[in-house]
C-alpha cells in the first residue's frame, strides 16, 4: 500500500521499479498494489495515471505489454484524506474483504514527508490494518534534527517492531554500493591495505548538474547537508570505513555501520568553521546553457539554505585514525557524478631515480553514477625501449560489460521489504547516530558564524572547498575521470 500515490517518487520512481519486478515475475499472484491519496479519481483513472509514468520514465525497449497489463490488474486507488476517519474505516474494509486473511503481509509504504509519519501509524493502529507481519517503509529525511527524528521513530515505534521499520535510503540499493562489501570481503587483495598505514584519504562525492528544480519547497527547508550528508553520504563512509561483519546477516551488518557513525569525531563549535564548507550557487552555465542562481529559485531568495556542502570527517578507531575522509555533495555542479576515491599513499621509497613521465598514487575509484564500475588506477612503464617512462594507467571495470541488467535501487529495496531483509535500511540506533553527528554543525551555522559561499553553477564547487583539501596538501580529484 503506497501512501501519496499520485506524488512524483511513487509514479516515477516506486511504480517503475514494481513493473521491472512484475516482468521478471517476482511479484506473488495475489499481491496487490493499493495506492492511497486525497486525489479523487478511480481505478481506472489512477491506471491512466500510472501508464503515462510508465511510458514517461520506463525505456521503450524494456515495456512489454504482458507486464504492464499484469501490474496494472494489481493497482488500485483509495482516496484517503489521513486525517478523515470515514476514509480509514473504507480503507480497512477494502483490506478485508480483498484479503481476509489476518496475517497476511501489509507493506505501508509512506511516500509522504516523514513528518506525516505518526499521524499515519496512528491511525493504521487504531483501525486495525496492522499484522504482526506487516512492514513500514519510511522515506528520508526522517528528521530534521535528532528530536524529530527520534518523536517519528518513536510513534512508529509504538505501532511497529524495529524490524518490520524500514527507513529508505536509496543509495544504499546500487549495485556499486552494494559492491563495495563484496570487493571488500570477498577478495583478499584490498582488505590488507584498507588502514591507515597504507590510505592516504579517502572522498566521496556525490555531484549533481540538476539544480532543485519543483522541489524548492522542500530543498530550501532542508539543505544540502539534511538532504544528502546526513543519510546518503554518511552511509557511503560507513560501508567503505566499516569493519569485517562475521557473516553478512542484516544486524551483523548494521552493527557494524553503526560503530563507524559512533567513532566519527564531533565537529563541534570552532571545528564547523574549520572542517565544513557550505556553498550556495550563483548564476553560470551548465553544458553551454545559462543557469539562474539558487536565489532566483528559491522560495526566501537570500536565505541561509546551502545547496553544497563539504567537510573533512575522522574516523577515530585503530583502522582509521588520522585518514582524512573528505565528503562533498552539490548541486548545479558541472557534471552528475557520483564516486568514491580511495587515495593510497605513495611508494615508501623511490626506486626508479632515473625514470621520468608521470606516477600517480594508487586510487581506487567507485563509480555509482552515471556509468556504475571500478578503476583501480596505477603507474605502469610506458612501452619502448631505454630508460624507464612511467605513465597512469588502469584496470576498469564497467558494469555494462555484465550481461546482466542492473536493475536500479528501488527495485531491490522494494524486494528486500517483501522478503524481509533489512539489511540496506537504517536501523533507527544508525538514524539517530547520524543526526547525532550532524546536529552541531547545524547548530553551528543558526549562529550565523558563517554563511554559505557562492559558487558559479557549472563549476566544481567554491574555492574554500579547495582550501579545505589544500591544508593537508590534497586535491579533489576531477569529476570526469
Ligand atoms: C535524494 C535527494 O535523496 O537523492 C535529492 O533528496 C538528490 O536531492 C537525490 O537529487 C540523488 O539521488 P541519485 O540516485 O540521483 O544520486
Amino acid at each position: 500500500m503506497v501512501f501519496g500515490d499520485t506524488g512524483n517518487l511513487t509514479l516515477h520512481t516506486l511504480i517503475p521499479a514494481l513493473y521491472h519486478r512484475e516482468r521478471d515475475r517476482h511479484l506473488t499472484d495475489d499481491t496487490r498494489i493499493i495506492g492511497v491519496s486525497r486525489a479523487d479519481v478511480d481505478d481506472a483513472e489512477y491506471r491512466e495515471l500510472v501508464s503515462a509514468a510508465l511510458f514517461d520514465v520506463v525505456p521503450d525497449d524494456d515495456l512489454e505489454v504482458g507486464p504492464l497489463n499484469r501490474l496494472l490488474g494489481r493497482i488500485h486507488h483509495l482516496r484517503l484524506d489521513v486525517g478523515n476517519a470515514e476514509d480509514w474505516h473504507l480503507l480497512h474494509s477494502l483490506l478485508k474483504d480483498r484479503d481476509g486473511e489476518p496475517d497476511a503481509l501489509r507493506v505501508f509504504y509512506l511516500a509522504l514527508e516523514a513528518g506525516l509519519v505518526p499521524e499515519v501509524c496512528g491511525w493504521l493502529d487504531r483501525t486495525g490494518l496492522v499484522t504482526p507481519t506487516s512492514r513500514l517503509v519510511v522515506e528520508k529525511p526522517i528528521g530534521t534534527d535528532l528530536a524529530t527524528a527520534e518523536e517519528i521513530n518513536e510513534a512508529a515505534g509504538r505501532v511497529f517492531a524495529e524490524d518490520q521499520v524500514f527507513r529508505m535510503d536509496h543509495h544504499l540499493g546500487k549495485e556499486s554500493v552494494q559492491n563495495l562489501l563484496v570487493t571488500r570481503f570477498a577478495n583478499t587483495f584490498l582488505e590488507p591495505l584498507w588502514n591507515s598505514r597504507w590510505v592516504d584519504h579517502v572522498q566521496i562525492t556525490v555531484a549533481e548538474d540538476a539544480g532543485v528544480g519543483d522541489r524548492v519547497d522542500y530543498y530550501d527547508e532542508v539543505g544540502a547537508l539534511r538532504d544528502l550528508v546526513q543519510d546518503h553520504l554518511l552511509q557511503l563512509l560507513c560501508l567503505v570505513a566499516m569493519e569485517p561483519p562475521t557473516h553478512v546477516t542484516p544486524e551483523s551488518v548494521r552493527d557494524e555501520r553503526l560503530k563507524v557513525l559512533q567513532a566519527l569525531r564531533p565537529l563541534v563549535g570552532a571545528d564547523v568553521d574549520r572542517d565544513v564548507v557550505r556553498g550556495r550557487y550563483a548564476a553560470g552555465e551548465i553544458a553551454g546553457r545559462p543557469v539562474p542562481s539558487y536565489d532566483e529559485d528559491a522560495r526566501r531568495p537570500g536565505g541561509p539554505t546551502e545547496t553544497y556542502v563539504a567537510l573533512r570527517a575522522e574516523v577515530e578507531n585503530w583502522r582509521w585514525a588520522g585518514v582524512p575522509f573528505y565528503l562533498r555533495t552539490g548541486k548545479r555542479m558541472q557534471r552528475r557524478e557520483s564516486r568514491i576515491d580511495v587515495v593510497f599513499k605513495a611508494p615508501p621509497h623511490a626506486m626508479f631515480p632515473g625514470a621520468t613521465g608521470t606516477a600517480q598514487p594508487n586510487r581506487l575509484t567507485i563509480r555509482m553514477q552515471p556509468d556504475e564500475g571500478m578503476q583501480l588506477h596505477l603507474t605502469a612503464k610506458q612501452p619502448g625501449p631505454g630508460g624507464i617512462r612511467m605513465r597512469p594507467a588502469s584496470l576498469d571495470l564497467s558494469y555494462t560489460t555484465f550481461p546482466e541488467r542492473c536493475p536500479g535501487p528501488y527495485e531491490r529495496l522494494l524486494m528486500d521489504v517483501i522478503r524481509g531483509n533489512p539489511t540496506f535500511f537504517l536501523r533507527r540506533d544508525e538514524l539517530e547516530s547520524a543526526w547525532r553527528w550532524v546536529e552541531p554543525i547545524l547548530d553551528r551555522w543558526a549562529t550565523g558564524a558563517d554563511h554559505p559561499h557562492p559558487y558559479p553553477a557549472g563549476s566544481a564547487g567554491p574555492d574554500a572547498a579547495d582550501a579545505l583539501l589544500a591544508r593537508a596538501g590534497h586535491t579533489w580529484q576531477e569529476l570526469d575521470r
